[in-house]
């Protein structure tokens, strides 16, 4: 799965290296970027923290690294944490109750937080108290702490997992998009540079092609072909380079990758087309369905290749020529 957007091992250092340190450096995004910089000045001037945001939208395309940024404008501390990683009522309580004023607290994940904790948070983000029950049964008690003022910055995957009176606490709701190819050349520019690669324009082109318009996805591209382009010629990424090295990975000029493939595969030959539901689609593939949800299904929305309607996903006509197969008379689809 070399193009799944999802972090792994071996993209910590790689994201640690690479992450945008000033908005210059950010590429894209041009509105979430416009409206963030209203909701810091707007802030600052009031000499308060900024609201609480949420960002969303798949994996890779940049929701740490404006968390980070926003903490570099605003010249706040940022502590991470996410949503699995709280799990009990006390973890939070000890997590808020040692921010400093205007600290930034991010939450990643936070699909997964739990119930119990998210109704500690509302108050919290609300009115910034804190109320503690001790003890139990008849003589139990609740305290409430003040807490200092803070920001809370959530990042999901999965918006519709949230729960609405999580949501309607936001001040600002951002959703990425995926990137366009220009600037994704732009982000493997800067990444080339960063790394001491030299990348030839026409392999630039190319690996950004293949990228799912994501920038963890091509930077990664980027350090694999520039691995291939040293054991096979002198570290210089020439076009033959990326050619090759792409091949190799078995990622085609869309930016497929066989998963990609094997799942329009079974929704043409083993569904007819579709619609099928994810959790048949899931079987037939042998892959989970949170994977397909997170991973897959975004960038074969993205590019045409599947939609979902209200009885499943179903295949296009983008998607059957790419497999060379001929698609069903009009008519027939969905
Ligand atoms: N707008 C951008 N400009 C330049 N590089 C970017 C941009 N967005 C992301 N990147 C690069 O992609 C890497 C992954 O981004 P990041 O970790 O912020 O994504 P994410 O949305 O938080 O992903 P996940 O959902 O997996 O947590 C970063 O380390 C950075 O190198
Ligand atoms: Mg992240």
């Amino acid at each position: 799965m070399i193009t799944a957007p999802k972090q792994k091992n071996e993209d910590k250092n790689l994201d640690l290296t690479l992450r945008p340190q000033k908005w210059d450096e950010y590429i894209g995004q041009k509105n979430i970027k416009d409206n963030l910089k209203i909701l810091i000045q707007a802030a600052a001037q009031r000499g308060q923290p900024i609201e609480h945001v949420l960002l969303y939208g798949p994996a890779g395309l940049g929701k740490t690294s404006l968390a980070h940024l926003i903490a570099r404008e605003m010249n706040t501390n940022i502590r991470v944490t996410s949503g699995p990683a709280i799990e009990r009522v006390g973890d939070l309580a000890s997590i808020l109750t040692n921010l400093m004023p205007n600290d930034i607290l991010f939450v990643d994940e936070a699909h997964r937080l739990n119930k119990m904790i998210e109704e500690v948070l509302y108050p919290a983000m609300e009115s910034r108290t804190l109320d503690i029950i001790i003890g139990k049964g008849p003589s139990a008690k609740t305290i409430q702490l003040d807490l200092p003022p803070f920001t809370l910055i959530a990042a999901t995957t999965r918006i519709g997992l949230l729960s609405g009176p999580l949501r309607s606490r936001f001040g600002g709701i951002f959703r990425l998009d995926f990137y366009k190819e220009e600037d994704i050349q732009k982000i493997l520019e800067r990444s080339a540079s960063l790394l001491r690669i030299t990348l030839e324009p026409e392999a630039k082109k190319l690996i950004a092609k293949s990228s799912r318009f994501t920038p963890r996805v091509a930077n990664r591209l980027l350090k694999r072909v520039r691995d291939w382009a040293e054991v096979h010629g002198t570290g210089v990424i020439t076009t033959e380079a990326a050619n090759k090295a792409l091949a190799l990975l078995e990622i085609d000029e869309q930016g497929l990758e066989p998963t990609d493939r094997k799942i329009i595969d079974a929704i043409i030959k083993k569904f007819h087309g579709g619609p099928v539901g994810l959790q048949a689609l899931a079987a037939a593939t042998s892959e989970e369905e949170e994977t397909i949800i997170e991973v897959y299904e975004p960038y074969l929305m993205q590019i045409g290749f599947i939609e979902r309607t209200p009885r499943g996903r179903v295949a296009t006509h983008m998607a059957y020529n790419h497999l060379g197969l001929v698609p069903p008379a009009q008519g027939q689809l969905v």
